[in-house]
């Protein structure tokens, strides 16, 4: 028996009507909010990520999927989306066209993390991207949509969490200050601090264990400079024109190294430990960094497992899949079969649903059948009806079976199912 790699799904069935919903509404709301959609290869060159993400984080110290190919090449599965939309933007002289830009994705990701629930090492992400606009009226758009977006999904408990990052420079400060008072307590740090501390000191203040010594680092607002700050200032007017709920989080600084100024995040309250189920921000030096020109950009990323899993915690009704309305049921020779295929074509030709018998069984296993796979109506086609013409059509919910000339059969089905909606 073969089984699937550790920390992968097989999605079918039942459960590709949560899948539906999210993307189908994805999809919709981004372009009415003007997002175009971009698909980029599922692999990179390794050196776009380790340059973007930053070489120092966790994705690219510990969570790759990179090989080599068959040509000597670095490879790396994407781990995010981000850096493949920007390489393309670039790539492809979208510099040129005119601001700003705006881009939607959907698609799997890759990282080598612990599997749990809501944590999985090929995951899928809905991202968006805005290239061009400087302005905290970006910001705000990217947060509004995000918010509406889980609010079309069904989801209300859910909070936004926002802090700003400030501007490169702030953020050396702030580093500094970071290192000078992390130095004094360096003995008594857990072991994955003191990595922290020599790698990345910003991730000293995620740590889950010395929590106490991130409550009284130095705060990072105390580093923004003056134009990050009104930045921030006016984001959080927009958000409250707009009657956006959020809540200011200090020390929210994110996993991956390419943010300045404006950083969110959205935490679902029933998702235990992956809480969040969105995340994103300003980074407006990765486009030049990747080798286009200063252009500003932000955009954010939700999972997609993850909404799934909230979801299904806050008992979202989700609309069913129309997998199968009609079953057609025939017994007979050459002729009943023939008007069976007929029949089934017709119906799918005006939109209806329809599983027809491919098994040649019995009449029995062919009801058992349809009521397996969820047929409201069975269609029941022997020798008996169509010498008179006719078929047969039953109610699979009632039990009830009434008769119907067959000219007569698509217009009848389609009224029942109109009255059984
Ligand atoms: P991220 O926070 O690393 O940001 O990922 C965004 C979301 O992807 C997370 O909030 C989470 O819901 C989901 N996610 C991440 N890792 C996993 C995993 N192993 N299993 C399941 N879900 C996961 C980014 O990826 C940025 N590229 C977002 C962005 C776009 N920033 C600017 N533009």
């Amino acid at each position: 028996m073969y089984q699937k790699i550790k920390g992968t799904e097989d999605l079918y069935g039942q459960e590709m009507k949560f899948w539906y919903w999210v993307e189908e509404k994805a999809r919709k709301l981004s372009l009415l909010y003007g997002f175009t959609e971009i698909r980029t290869p599922i692999f990179e060159e390794t050196k776009l990520f380790v340059r973007s993400v930053g070489q120092d984080t966790d994705i690219v110290q510990k969570e790759m999927y990179t090989f080599e190919d068959k040509g000597g090449r670095s490879i790396t599965l994407r781990p995010e989306g981000t850096a493949p939309v920007v390489r393309a933007f670039v790539e492809n002289g979208l510099i040129t066209v005119g601001f700003p830009q705006k881009y939607f994705y959907i698609g799997p990701m890759f990282r080598y993390e612990r599997p749990q629930s809501g944590r999985q090492r090929q995951f899928h992400q809905f991202g968006a991207e805005i290239f061009g606009s400087p302005s905290p009226l970006a910001d705000a758009e990217l947060i509004i949509f995000v918010n509406d977006f889980l609010k079309e999904i069904g989801l209300v408990d859910f909070e936004i969490h926002i802090n700003t990052l400030g501007d490169t420079e702030d953020r050396a400060k702030y580093k500094e200050a970071l290192k000078e008072y992390y130095s004094q307590h360096l003995d008594n740090l857990c072991n994955d601090c003191k990595i922290r501390y020599e790698r990345n000191v910003l991730r000293l203040l995620d740590c889950k264990v010395d929590v106490e010594y991130a409550k009284n680092a130095p705060k990072l607002i105390d580093y923004i400079g003056e134009n990050a700050r009104k930045h921030y200032e006016e984001l959080k007017e927009l958000l409250d024109t707009a009657g956006i709920r959020y809540i200011e989080d200090p020390r929210l600084v994110r996993g991956l190294d390419y943010y300045n100024r404006t950083v969110f995040e959205v935490h679902h309250h029933k998702l235990g430990a992956m809480s969040a189920i969105a995340g994103g921000g300003r980074y407006d030096g990765l486009i030049k960094e990747i080798g286009g020109k200063d252009v500003p950009a932000l955009g954010f990323a939700a999972g997609m497992e993850r909404l799934v899993l909230a979801i299904k915690a806050e008992n979202v009704e989700v609309e069913d899949m129309r997998i199968n309305e009609v079953y057609i049921a025939h017994f007979g020779g050459s002729e009943v079969r023939n008007v069976a295929f007929k029949l089934a074509q017709q119906l799918r030709d005006e939109g209806i649903a329809v599983n027809l018998e491919i098994m040649e069984r019995g009449l029995g296993a062919q009801l058992k059948n349809a009521a397996r796979t969820g047929a409201k109506l069975c269609v029941l086609i022997g020798e008996n009806e169509i010498e008179k013409n006719v078929v047969m059509i039953k109610n699979m919910e009632t039990g009830e079976q009434f008769e119907f000339e067959i000219n007569f059969v698509a217009s009848g089905i389609k009224d029942m199912l109109e009255d059984m909606r």
